[in-house]
């Protein structure tokens, strides 16, 4: 992940690694392609250099045909709104089905079986799915719904926390703060032409002012609809002590959105992003939230829960934090104009995890050093 990373986050700034000159972009775009393409090849593999000849050529046939794959799958994640609510036109459902066409090809396992450093949880996933006598066909579509479910949501995620730490400069200065003084105790420092950062697992560990600002960030944009169905009878207990009987076979769809993450008794001023909210006065991770003068279990839910529980929510953390961590340590970035107001939630997307904004918010970066 951490190669992948770099190679794309650099890659922009040309051969002369010293520029100091600004590079505008749009922040939502940048965030997501950058993220999600990081993240596609780190699950599903590299190009071999065998194949290619070199692994200069390997590499650039991967920052290809991963652009390519996110300006697909933007297409399909446009379309996809209309397509859950059964609402899309004749020719949007055709647009969609040649996309999923292409996305079936593309993650196929003819086509990644001769990649380097496919992931263990793919690989396993095919595996399994083979020996549970599954189709390759349906394998294939398999590797879809998981490219959707893997990669859907970090990078819109890490556009979210980019933008509120531009518009909140004390949340900007504790974070850089905090990742500058995480990387000087490692022993390194970002220079021109210098080596590139070696951000490990434990690098990742020592920062609870980043922890925090991405719970935080996570409580306000994460909107997932938890669906379940009932498998046997059972009374569900409310908190407040109601009771509902819920029928085998009934459905049930549970919005921990408005049910906890914007409830103000459980977090004050709910719709505004306060870097610091789930940190402790002594740093720490702050866990004790209250409603009723009853502390609260589930204070926030971006990850859904129980068995189906998301399985990705370490890697994506990871992810994020890799992104957003290098983003502070590599450059300086604004808001083109700092004044803009924060974008609207698009509102066709409530329920399908990370909220994307209802419009793009344009801004700037240049190496720091
Ligand atoms: C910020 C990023 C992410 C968010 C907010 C998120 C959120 C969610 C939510 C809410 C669910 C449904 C949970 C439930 O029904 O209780 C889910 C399911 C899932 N997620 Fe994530 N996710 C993220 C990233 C990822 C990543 C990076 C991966 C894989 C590497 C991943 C893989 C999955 C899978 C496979 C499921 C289906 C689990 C099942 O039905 O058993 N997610 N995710």
């Amino acid at each position: 992940m951490m190669s992948n990373l770099q190679t794309l986050m650099l890659e922009n700034l040309g051969s002369d690694t010293n520029q100091k000159t600004w590079t505008e972009d749009g922040l939502f775009n940048h965030c997501y392609n950058v993220v999600f393409r990081a993240g596609y090849l780190a699950l599903y593999g590299n190009t071999t250099s065998k194949t290619e000849g070199d692994e200069e050529k390997a590499k650039a046939k991967d920052r290809a045909e991963s652009e390519k794959l996110f300006n697909e799958f933007r297409k399909y994640d446009q379309l996809f709104p209309n397509l859950v609510y059964g609402v899309l036109p004749p020719s949007g459902r055709r647009e969609a089905l040649r996309l999923m066409r292409f996305f079936w090809d593309f993650l196929s396992m003819k086509n990644t079986e001769i990649k380097d450093n496919i992931s263990g949880w793919i690989w396993d996933m095919q595996n399994m799915r083979k020996e549970e006598g599954m189709s390759d066909s349906m394998i294939d579509r398999y590797m879809f719904v998981l490219l959707w479910a893997a990669q859907g949501n970090t990078g819109p995620s890490s556009f979210w926390l980019l933008l509120y730490l531009m518009k909140h400069p004390d949340a900007m200065e504790a974070l850089r703060k905090e990742v500058d003084t995480v990387l000087k105790e490692s022993g390194q420092e970002v220079r021109p032409n210098g080596p590139p950062v070696n951000l490990t697992h434990e690098m990742l560990m020592k920062t609870p002012v980043f922890d925090s600002a991405v719970e935080e960030v996570l409580r306000l944009v994460a909107a997932p609809m938890l669906t379940r169905s009932v498998v046997q009878e059972m009374t569900l207990k409310m908190a407040d002590r109601r009771e509902f009987l819920l029928r085998q076979g009934d459905r049930l769809a549970v919005f921990p959105y408005i049910a906890v993450h914007i409830d103000p008794e459980i977090h004050p001023d709910p719709l505004t992003f306060k870097y610091d909210r789930f940190l402790t006065p002594e740093g720490t991770r702050k866990t004790d939230f209250y409603k009723g003068g009853k502390r609260v279990k589930y204070y926030s839910m971006p990850w859904g829960s129980g068995v189906s529980m998301c399985p990705g929510r370490f890697f994506a953390i990871n992810e994020l934090k890799q992104f957003v961590f290098l983003m502070l340590v590599y450059f300086d970035f604004e808001l083109i104009n700092p004044e803009e107001e924060t974008p609207q939630i698009d509102r066709r997307r409530w329920g399908f995890g990370t909220m994307q904004p209802d419009r793009e918010v344009k801004f700037r970066y240049r190496l720091r050093y």
